[in-house]
């Protein structure tokens, strides 16, 4: 079953409890979008030390949209249960990144743009938790799908059988069915969530389009 993962693009850490609270009844986990305002052209709250006030059974995955994520690993690694990173960010070494996010027991995800080709993941897959396709550029809520992104995550799909397809960006009913469709387990979904005036329903009207 397709899991629907809301995500929190928020300024303020009291912005990021009151979503927390709000979807924790109905989710297990929680995406926390953290942008640098270098990697993408946008700023977060992002705060890792913050989280320790909070009481929650969810899980929490930390998407870090931040230029060189090697840098402020430690202190997520605290906080989350799952990092991801982008593969266009500066890492300088990835593999010794993913041992080191394992060897700290959490996950790791690798995250990339529309326009990198899927084939930049070939040689991590076997220590992958997930892939995070990006169907909208990072940055900002409320953005247009890229339909054509679909056909990275179809060829993935079929050379990773059984592994965890995520994506992220521009996820209504419509579109959750063709991802799903296309392979895809995770759902990301911002928008559709935090700006509908049921959170409970909205989330339900996805999960209803995970199952053909
Ligand atoms: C894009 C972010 C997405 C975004 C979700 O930069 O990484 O997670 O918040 O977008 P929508 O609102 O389209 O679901």
């Amino acid at each position: 079953m397709a899991e629907i993962i809301p995500t929190i693009l928020v300024k303020k850490f009291s912005e990021v409890k009151e979503r927390i609270k709000a979807v924790e009844k109905y989710v297990n986990w929680v995406q926390l979008d953290i942008m640098d305002g270098i990697f993408v052209n946008n700023e977060t709250w992002n705060r890792p030390q913050d989280l320790k006030k909070i009481k929650t059974k969810i899980k929490l995955e930390a998407h870090l949209m931040v230029e060189k994520p090697e840098e402020v690993i430690e202190d997520w690694l605290k906080v989350v249960d799952r990092i991801i990173v982008h593969f266009e960010s500066k890492i300088s070494d990835l593999a010794g990144l993913i041992k080191k996010i394992h060897n700290s027991g959490k996950q790791i995800g690798l995250a990339i743009n529309p326009e990198t080709h899927f084939s930049v993941v070939e040689p991590f897959l076997q220590d992958l938790d997930l892939v995070l396709f990006m169907t909208v550029q990072p940055g900002q809520g409320g953005q247009e799908f890229q339909g054509w992104v679909l056909d990275k995550v179809r060829a993935l799909h079929n050379m990773w059988p059984g592994g965890n397809i995520e994506i992220d960006g521009g996820m209504n009913p419509e579109t959750v069915k063709r991802a799903i469709e296309a392979g895809v387990n995770l759902i990301c979904a911002g928008s559709y969530i935090f700006k509908s005036k049921n959170i409970n329903k909205a989330i339900n009207e996805l999960k209803s389009c995970t199952t053909s």
